[in-house]
């Protein structure tokens, strides 16, 4: 039977009584999508997954995304994995990193938000992990929005934003992209500041990435000064809850509601994950 244990924080909670190697029952099933409504983030403990275990659970969830481009310099080398499964790695194997974002700090932003349809979900299951270093934060972003002041949420409804294409959370140029000078001109896909989840139906904050972000309409200094404010308030540790991982860890999160960001690690330790990516829709 499925046990669902929240974490006491704003979102995430641990999901128990479940072995995803196995297919899993239409009621189990029920209760997991019901418990990642709710809680946004999903923890699926001591799990020993391979890849089509993983591709198969996620894609539970709807179609999965292909791996997404990777930043200049890194090359994808696992040829064996699917073109569905992306290496989120620091590990280099004969000169060559075996994966993305290497052992730096991530920063603060929804996946592929850059995008007109950013994924719905992300799925990130631990092979290897460091013995410190590596969380993986996530914060609540209905409970952001909610939580402005009235006069706030007024001024926001209604304006958009740029969501910057042209770097990856970790601040690598991506291939083909120029440097942004200005965010006026930032590359990347517009959306609503404020987004209503399609499942849910409840309104929540989307930022996006805060790096090179811009709100069409505004004098720049004005948009700089209202995302600074917006970014300072989503981020408070209140609506936050950190991911400390072990190994067999399958994490699974919203990406419609939740933003994520990573701490860095040392370098000379060996992190693995593996990660899909399951498709979303247009935000309104
Ligand atoms: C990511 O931003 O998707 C990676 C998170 C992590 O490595 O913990």
């Amino acid at each position: 039977m499925v046990e669902v244990r929240p974490s006491g924080a704003v979102l995430g909670a641990d999901i128990l009584g479940v072995d995803l190697s196995q297919p899993i029952s239409a009621a189990a099933f029920g209760a997991i999508r019901g418990a990642w409504m709710q809680h946004l983030v999903l923890r699926f403990r001591d799990q020993r997954l391979n890849d089509d275990q993983l591709m198969a659970f996620s894609a539970s969830f709807g179609a999965l995304d292909r791996n997404p481009r990777h930043a200049r310099g890194e090359l994808r080398t696992v040829e064996d994995s699917s073109a569905y499964v992306n290496v989120i790695s620091n590990v280099v194997e004969n000169g060559k990193a075996i994966g993305g974002l290497g052992n730096y700090e991530s920063l603060w932003h929804t996946d592929m938000s850059y995008n007109a349809i950013p994924p719905m979900a992300s799925a990130l299951y631990a092979l290897e992990i460091p013995p410190s270093g590596g969380d993986t934060g996530f914060c609540n972003m209905y409970a952001a929005l909610e939580s402005l002041p009235p006069t706030l949420r007024q001024r926001i409804a209604g304006l958009s934003c740029v969501h910057d294409s042209s770097l990856n959370s970790v601040g690598q140029l991506r291939v083909g992209f120029e440097e942004v000078t200005d965010p006026r001109k930032t590359p990347g896909a517009v959306h609503p500041l404020v987004r209503t989840h399609p499942v849910t139906g409840r309104a929540c904050l989307f930022l996006g990435r805060r790096r090179n972000a811009y709100i069409p309409g505004l004098e720049l200094a004005e948009s700089e000064a209202l995302l600074d404010t917006l970014w300072a308030h989503a981020v408070k540790p209140e609506h936050c809850w950190a991911q400390q991982w072990q190994v067999g860890d399958l994490i699974m999160w919203d990406n419609r509601c939740a933003m994520h960001r990573r701490d860095e690690f040392d370098g000379n330790a060996r992190r693995v994950m593996h990660r899909t990516q399951i498709s979303g829709d247009r935000p309104f």
